[in-house]
This record gives C-alpha cells, sequence and structure tokens, in this order.
C-alpha cells in the first residue's frame, strides 16, 4: 500500500523546522494566499471546517473566526511540531472551538459525513495517492459541503522558487528534477491532474482559477534577510544539501545579488503563480 510515511518523516525533521520555529516567515510569504482560500471557501457562522496539512495553523485561526464559536475548526497535519504551534496559538487567541488532529488526511479514519467545508493552504500536494486521499477528504465532508484550496502552479510560472534554484545551481548544479506529479510543493502545478484528481475522487463542480501574484520570501525586507529566510528553508536546504564549503560561499553570494535584483519599496517581491481549487461533495 502507498503511504506517506516518507512525508511524516520530513514534516518532524530538521527540514521543516523553520515551519514551525519561525512561522511568522511564511505566514508573510503565503498568508494573502490563504485569503483566497477563504474568500473561496465563504465560510459561515456554526460551520464545521477541516484545515487539511495546517502546519502552524495561520489559516486554522483564521477560519475559526469566521466560522465563530457555534462552529468548530479541526487543523489536521502529520507534524505533532507544528500542531502543537496551532494548539498554542488558537490556544493564546481564546478560540476554544479550534481542535488539533494528527494523523494522515490520506488514510485517517474520519466520522462520515462530518465537515461542511474542507480547507487548505498549500497542505494537499504531498499525498502518495492524491485520488484516495481526495476520496478520504469527501467522504469526511457532508452532502453539498465545499472543498478550498490553493496550489503553486508549476516551478518555472513561480519566481520565488527559480530565482533561488539559478542562482544555487550555477555554483552547486541543479538538484535531480522530481517525476511529474511527485508528492512535493509542485505536484498539482498541471490544472489538468487537478481536475482528473478530484474528479476521480468523487467531487464536482471542480473549478481551477488561475492566480497570479507576487510574494515576499518569508517576508523578506531585503537581500539579506531574503537569504537568511531560504538558506533555512525546506527548499533553500534541499538546493544546498550537497554544497561543499566554499562552493556554498559562492552559492550564497549570488543568491544575495539574485534577490537584490528583486528589491522595491515593499522589500523582496517575487512572482508568483497558484491555482485557487473549488469543488462540491
Ligand atoms: C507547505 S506546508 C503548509 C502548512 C500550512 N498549511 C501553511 O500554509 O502554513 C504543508 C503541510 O502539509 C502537511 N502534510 C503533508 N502531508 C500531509 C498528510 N498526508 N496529511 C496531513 N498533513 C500533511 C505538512 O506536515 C505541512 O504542515
Amino acid at each position: 500500500m502507498t503511504t506517506n510515511s516518507d512525508m511524516v518523516k520530513l514534516w518532524n525533521s530538521d527540514a521543516a523546522q523553520t515551519w514551525w520555529t519561525r512561522p511568522e516567515r511564511y505566514d508573510a510569504m503565503i498568508g494573502p494566499l490563504g485569503d483566497r482560500v477563504l474568500a473561496a471557501a465563504a465560510l459561515q457562522p456554526g460551520e464545521r471546517v477541516l484545515d487539511v496539512g495546517c502546519g502552524a495553523g495561520q489559516l486554522t485561526t483564521q477560519a475559526a473566526a469566521a466560522v465563530g464559536r457555534t462552529g468548530q475548526v479541526v487543523g489536521l497535519d502529520i507534524s505533532r511540531e507544528l500542531l502543537s504551534v496551532t494548539g498554542r496559538r488558537a490556544a493564546e487567541a481564546g478560540l476554544g472551538h479550534v481542535e488539533v488532529l494528527e494523523a494522515d488526511a490520506q488514510a485517517h479514519a474520519f466520522e462520515p459525513s462530518s465537515y461542511d467545508v474542507v480547507i487548505s493552504r498549500f497542505g494537499v500536494m504531498f499525498f502518495a495517492d492524491p485520488v484516495v486521499a481526495f476520496a478520504n477528504l469527501r467522504a469526511a465532508t457532508k452532502d453539498g459541503g465545499r472543498l478550498a484550496f490553493v496550489c503553486w502552479q508549476p516551478a518555472p510560472s513561480n519566481e520565488w522558487a527559480t530565482v533561488p534554484l539559478f542562482a544555487v545551481a550555477a555554483h552547486v548544479g541543479f538538484p535531480e528534477p522530481p517525476p511529474p506529479g511527485a508528492p512535493g510543493p509542485f505536484a498539482f502545478g498541471d490544472p489538468d491532474r487537478v481536475r482528473q484528481v478530484l474528479t476521480d475522487a468523487g467531487w464536482s463542480e471542480v473549478d481551477v482559477e488561475d492566480v497570479q501574484t507576487t510574494v515576499s520570501p518569508g517576508g523578506a525586507r531585503n537581500a539579506d534577510e531574503a537569504v537568511a529566510f531560504i538558506t533555512e528553508d525546506t527548499f533553500g536546504k534541499m538546493l544546498l544539501a550537497n554544497a561543499e564549503p566554499d562552493k556554498r560561499e559562492a552559492a550564497l553570494a549570488a543568491l544575495r545579488t539574485a534577490y537584490e535584483e528583486h528589491n522595491g519599496p515593499d522589500g523582496i517581491r517575487l512572482k508568483a503563480a497558484v491555482w485557487v481549487v473549488t469543488a462540491t461533495r
């Protein structure tokens, strides 16, 4: 059976640790894209919501504010470290109607038809078997319930990925490209695949909206902050994984120069392209 054990290891490992030690960096970078999910989900007071791959829980707590105390939001993740941040943030915000659930969205035995809405901010691209995972999430959703999530378009459409990739690769070489559709940030780059996966999983009225925007890497106000962010980030660590010390120095200098070219009045801004995906049970 296909499992997500590699992802469980990854999202509880040092490679992912800035997601829980510096969650504010990711919130600054992708928070505005979470706002697109909230707009698409149109949450109503009293609704029961599942946030898949909730991470450190910014979207979870925003959803909890939207559904109010008569509703409930469950933050689901395979990372114990990240869930502890979500739980802490919800408690600090006095959001007693947030629950955290450590489980694999693909395999967890949810109570059938128990959620009005399933949402996610970049938390659904890591499934070994996406059709099984989305069928499982559909079974957890009430009849007529909604799905709304955001995922990345292919890497070449996302400067936040290509700018560090090319700067680093000039010194340490390119990493082995993953097979198309492999679990990872760009697994849902192909919109036809997104439609096919959701349709095969039983969802209807699938809509894939093209959103072109910019993001700030880790909320960086200057090139030094952007370098500090990417070198501690999961993606940046992967790019630099095999760099010899002297090559690493050269790669970091190139990174800084590359980010400097995107420095403006709002700090470092890089093009980003996402799909905002909605569907109905
Ligand atoms: C890119 S992070 C996004 C985190 C958060 N949604 C945010 O926007 O800050 C992806 C998240 O998905 C979680 N994840 C990956 N595979 C999962 C699975 N099979 N079930 C539940 N969560 C999963 C990871 O642990 C991680 O927290």
